[in-house]
């Protein structure tokens, strides 16, 4: 798929304020810092579409980007970071839950996480919650670049061992950096093959 026009459309923490629910949708989610906004830029091929920073904790609201004026990406602010009070963190887990649960246009969920380490739980629980309220997903591998391919077919393969405890399907696993490139046209394809349904 080719990338025509990608424009932000708007940021908010209220379900309500988000766009019209009547264009594809598909979230990037994951562990602060993971790359998430990054990973939205590269896919776009737009430097600063989505604010990135080195620090965690960048993006913190609900943030529209619409695609080629046919479908919706959407950053999400990451979890998990131990810095941000606890009551940000459930204000931010509620908003967040109650965004991927109500947003019926939303087709899948990219669930970032970080290449260079192996399954952790937070992100294993999420997965698993995102199971139970029937929220499709695909996990993407992030960073790629900066570990070797030995290192990252070894944390894959530990991913696919823990989730097949819990999955009688595994998810689709797509490996990525934003630096590279990789990844990019098969998830563009994926996300192709699904809005045109
Ligand atoms: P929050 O908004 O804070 O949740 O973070 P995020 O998940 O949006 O991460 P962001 O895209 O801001 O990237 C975090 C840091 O990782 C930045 O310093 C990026 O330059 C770096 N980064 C992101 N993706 C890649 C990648 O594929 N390769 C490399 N080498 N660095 C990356
Ligand atoms: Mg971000």
């Amino acid at each position: 798929m080719k990338i025509k026009s990608a424009n932000f459309v708007i940021s908010n923490t209220d379900i309500s304020k988000c766009p019209k629910a009547n264009k594809a949708e598909f979230a990037f989610i994951g562990r602060s810092n993971v790359g998430k906004s990054s990973l939205i830029n590269a896919l776009t091929e737009r430097k600063s579409l989505a604010k990135t920073s080195s620090t965690p904790g960048k993006t913190q609201l609900i943030n529209h980007f619409e695609i080629n004026d046919e479908w919706y990406l959407v950053d999400l602010p990451g979890y998990g970071y131990a810095k941000v009070s606890k009551t940000s963190r459930s204000k931010w887990g509620k908003m967040i839950e109650t965004y991927l649960k109500a947003r019926e246009n939303l087709l899948c969920t990219f669930v970032l996480v970080d290449s260079r380490h192996e399954p952790q739980k937070v992100d294993t629980a999420f997965m698993n919650w995102l199971g139970e309220n029937e929220i499709p997903f695909v996990i993407v591998f992030t960073k790629c670049d900066k570990q070797s391919h030995t290192k990252l077919q070894s944390n894959i393969a530990k991913y696919r061992k823990i989730m097949k405890k819990t999955w009688e399907e595994l998810p689709t696993m797509i490996t990525t950096s934003s630096e590279s490139g990789l990844g990019r046209e098969e998830l563009l394809a994926f996300i192709g093959e699904i809005a045109e349904g």
